[in-house]
């Protein structure tokens, strides 16, 4: 199904979210929407998908004008929405979740209905049991059940939103082989990401959205990863890191022989052993849930054991108890332990949301001067503050005073990474600080980190994405069922090795 905007502007109040977008995506083709954080895309998308209509301009489906006035018309016009955080009840199967809504019938057959869903999915090689209920479910099969949604309600434009944002590098595979049988069986598809590796292995055309304008429309045939990145955020970016020889000073941080417990009570971390220099990042390469979480958090329970003395009864969320081993902080002067910690939930942990950028930047130094005096919180101070380091770390707000829960999740990262790495920390624990966040910010983040090390700093490089923690760090310690099976030297090891070691491949001496 071919669809055309012409001319689409939407505003917030007096902010200009989409301005006047022109586009057009050709029937059976995968196109791209790429931009930065806050770029208009998902703005633009609810416009498609009926849920907000447009200020000015038309939408044209197969060359005729339409007007959507909710998700509920979009869809009978053919056109599907499968969310950024999906929609899905968790209590109900796969089926009671694909047929909510369509069905007026009391008296409706499920068994006919599974089969149905069975059928579809088989057509689609979207692979489902039907009578799975959701919660029970993975996030990259929950997001199948989303597709075959749109599908059973017969959407031929499927919109996905950063689709690929949740998911696993396995279940980022089965997505894209999925998206192009769609495509070949000719569905049209509209399909967000900031992964420039995506919308060109993936993807026919793109559009490059910045600040709410078209910057470009293009062939994915015609255009490299670059300057994609460079339309994107409109200057140069680095795409690689680029960064020079460690020169590491002191041991920092100590851990032997570690033993930590999960939520549960099993053993998620054994038998780790390391040391961490002044100067130096140290980067965990793992797949998503071998112990990095619990490794992470029993590290950074030494800031408030180091804090002077958090009050009795307030432990930090999630905070895990040390079980067995030894952590040992050595700095010469105890009262300098400075850890900074870049979580990986910055929503949850890293961030209090219903308060300003302004509050969430002195989280740590609210009880110090100039923020604090005689007991009294001191705005003018506190706003100062927060003018410069938004401005230092190009947090892009309209205001000190906005709630962080407004702002996108690039923005967000740079408030904590403002916090956490102002006053100099000694030793930086980072969990997954780039996820989801686009090439500019990722760049920011790189940068900056790099600029603590070269400092001084000490740091714990932790991610999923392997070609970022090859490149980020000096040393690499492979993480596979709570151990450390092999500690790298980032020079000399390959993405082989270290991909087989974190499969659980040999260990090596
Ligand atoms: N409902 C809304 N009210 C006010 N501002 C909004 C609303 N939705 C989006 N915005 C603002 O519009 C801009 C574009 O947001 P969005 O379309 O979500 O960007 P993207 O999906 O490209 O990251 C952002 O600055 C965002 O804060
Ligand atoms: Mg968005």
């Amino acid at each position: 199904m071919q669809l055309r905007l012409e001319n689409i502007s939407k505003r917030f109040h007096s902010f200009v979210a989409n301005d006047n977008i022109s586009l057009s995506v050709e029937a059976g083709k995968i196109h791209a929407i790429l931009g930065e954080n806050g770029a208009g895309k998902t703005t633009l998308m609810n416009i498609i998908s009926g849920l907000y209509q447009p200020d000015t301009g038309k939408i044209y489906l197969q060359d005729k004008p339409v007007t959507m006035t909710s998700p509920h018309e979009a869809i009978k016009l053919g056109i599907g929405m499968i969310y950024q955080n999906f929609m899905l009840v968790p209590q109900l199967t796969v089926t009671e979740n694909i047929i909510l809504g369509t069905e007026k019938s009391w008296r409706l057959n499920l068994r006919h209905k599974q089969q149905e869903i069975a059928a579809l999915s088989q057509a689609y090689g979207l692979e489902i049991d039907p009578t799975a209920k959701v919660e029970n479910l993975p996030v990259g099969t929950q997001q199948r059940v989303e597709i075959i949604k749109v599908l059973y309600r017969q959407a031929k434009l499927l919109i996905l939103d950063e689709p690929t944002a949740v998911l696993t590098p396995i279940e980022v595979e089965s997505l894209i082989h999925i998206l192009r049988q769609l495509a070949a069986a000719g569905n049209t598809i509209i399909f967000i990401t900031h992964k420039l590796e995506e919308v060109i292995n993936l993807c026919d055309t793109v559009t490059v959205l910045r600040r709410g304008k078209v910057v470009a429309t293009t062939t994915t045939k015609e255009v490299t990863p670059q300057q994609l990145a460079e339309l994107m955020v409109g200057r140069e970016v680095a795409l690689q890191v680029n960064k020079s020889a460690s020169v590491p000073g002191k041991v920092i941080l100590s851990v032997q022989d570690l033993q930590v417990a999960d939520d549960r009570g099993i053993p998620a971390i054994r038998n780790v052993s390391f040391q961490l220099r002044a100067g130096e990042i140290l980067g965990i390469a793992g797949v998503d849930g071998n112990g990095q979480r619990e490794l992470a958090d029993a590290i950074c329970a030494l800031r408030s054991s180091v804090c002077a003395a958090p009050p009795k009864g307030l432990a930090i969320a999630g905070l895990r108890s040390l079980k067995k081993g030894k952590i040992e902080f050595n700095n010469s002067f105890q009262e300098t332990k400075r850890i900074g910690y870049i979580p990986e939930d910055r929503q949850k942990m890293g961030l209090v949301l219903q308060f300003s950028i302004a509050q969430n930047l002195i989280l740590n130094a609210f009880k110090n001067l100039p923020f604090c005096r005689h007991f009294l919180l001191q705005p003018l101070a506190i706003n100062n503050h927060a003018q410069v380091v938004m401005a230092e770390f190009d947090i892009r707000a309209t205001g000190e005073d906005i709630k962080v829960s407004q702002l996108s999740g690039g923005n967000q990262q740079k408030v904590i990474l403002a916090r956490e790495l102002a006053g100099e920390p000694n030793l930086i624990v980072a969990m997954q600080p780039t996820r989801g966040l686009d090439v500019g910010a990722i760049a920011t983040v790189h940068s900056r980190l790099l600029a603590e090390r070269d400092r001084g700093a000490a740091i714990l490089y932790i991610s999923t994405e392997l070609e970022e923690v090859m490149a980020m760090s000096d040393r690499i310690a492979v993480i596979y069922r709570g151990e450390f099976v092999a500690i790298l030297d980032a020079q000399t090891a390959t993405v082989e090795e270290i991909g087989l070691l974190m499969a659980g491949g040999t260990r090596r001496g």
